[in-house]
């Protein structure tokens, strides 16, 4: 089970790498017209790379918890510090799913079309949500290895 990691780790860096360089894309990409040569092509390519990589993280999560007997404390409803730190991770992966959710159908929804300006919010608020939260559960990662290592 000790080659799980470098999955979920590799996964890690394509999924929160991925949301960080779309982030400077949308911020230094300005001109609607470049916008519009630029999005309905690379969006779908992006939009699987990233699924893929979270199904990664996901499975590969999963498995790692279950060998380390961590759901136990899920449902137990642990309170030590190491239980309350998976309670953490697991409840701010729960809501990065969410709106990865939102994110991705408003997106299969509005591919090459103009988009509504609830549409443009929905787009815009939950990609900035996915990733704020990303570096939130990043943290709560790197403390459930110092724990559990
Ligand atoms: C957005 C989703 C996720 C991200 C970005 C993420 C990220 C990470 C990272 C970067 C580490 C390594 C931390 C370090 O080396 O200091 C880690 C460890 C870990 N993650 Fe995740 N993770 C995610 C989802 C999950 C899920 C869904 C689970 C379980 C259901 C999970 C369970 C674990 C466990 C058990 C470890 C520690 C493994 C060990 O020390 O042997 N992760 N995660």
């Amino acid at each position: 089970m000790e080659f799980l990691i470098h999955f979920h780790l590799m996964a890690a860096m394509a999924w929160i790498g991925g949301s960080i360089f779309m982030f400077v894309l949308g911020v230094s990409l300005r001109d609607k017209s470049k916008q519009q040569q630029v999005y309905p092509n690379i969006g779908p390519i992006f939009g699987y790379f990233e699924i893929v990589s979270l199904i990664i993280l996901l499975v590969s999560g999963i498995l790692m918890a279950d060998d380390k007997g961590l759901f136990y404390g899920l449902l137990d409803g642990d309170t030590s510090p190491i239980g309350t730190v998976f309670y953490n991770k697991m409840m701010i992966v729960l809501f990065v799913i969410i709106f990865t959710m939102i994110h991705f159908v408003v997106a299969l929804k509005t591919n090459k079309k103009e988009r509504t300006k609830l549409q443009n919010f929905l787009s815009r608020s939950s990609s900035l949500m996915v990733l704020f939260l990303n570096l939130v559960v990043l943290h709560y990662a790197i403390m459930l290895r110092s724990m559990l290592n």
